[in-house]
């Protein structure tokens, strides 16, 4: 099965993600817009995996306090367009945690520098024009362990295990 971590977004963060697409859409931006319920945040990719009990049993060992997240303008690489998050070295440092984890039990993953960011749209066609995202802001609570699976008509994600934070956020 092919696994991966990453935070999981409230309908907050989720509707101004929606309302960016639909304007990009709305300007003739055409590709493979990503569905709702599949905008999560990528902490580490871990790939195909015989087990995930062996990644749960690692997962269970990273802890962090809650801490706030928000979205942070639109960004590219090549024609895959995200939303990027506002600078946050409580994210930066739960990304090492997971991934620290994930090495010191051995399982692979993914070693490619953490570069937070939120999949809207891949394979863009048509020029996007400057956006600017509407606010949103969240607190992550947990994080996920999600296995992704090819269905008929694309992705499905389906959070396999959630770790939830060992101290609250309090505004
Ligand atoms: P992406 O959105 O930039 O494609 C599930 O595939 C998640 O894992 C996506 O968020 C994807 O990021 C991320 N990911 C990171 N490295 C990946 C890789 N090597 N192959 C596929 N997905 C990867």
């Amino acid at each position: 099965m092919r696994l991966f971590v990453a935070v999981e977004l409230s309908n907050e963060m989720r509707g101004a993600l929606i309302e960016a697409q639909n304007r990009m859409y709305d300007r003739g931006v055409r590709g493979n817009y990503t569905p709702e319920e599949n905008l999560h945040l990528t902490l580490a990719f871990i790939g195909e995996c015989p087990e995930a009990l062996p990644v749960v049993d690692a997962l269970s060992a990273v802890s962090f306090s809650a801490f706030p997240l928000a979205l942070d303008g639109l960004g590219c690489f090549g024609d895959l367009w995200w939303s990027g998050m506002r600078p946050s070295p409580a994210l930066d440092a739960l990304a090492r945690r997971v991934r620290r984890a994930l090495a010191e039990q051995d399982i692979p993953y993914d070693r490619k520098r953490f570069s937070p960011h939120i999949t809207l749209l891949r394979k863009a066609k048509g020029a996007v024009p400057p956006l600017r995202l509407q606010s949103a802001e969240m607190t992550v609570e947990a994080f996920a362990l999600m296995r992704s699976d090819r269905g008929k008509s694309g992705m499905l994600y389906t959070p396999l295990a959630r770790f939830p934070a060992e101290e609250r956020f309090i505004n």
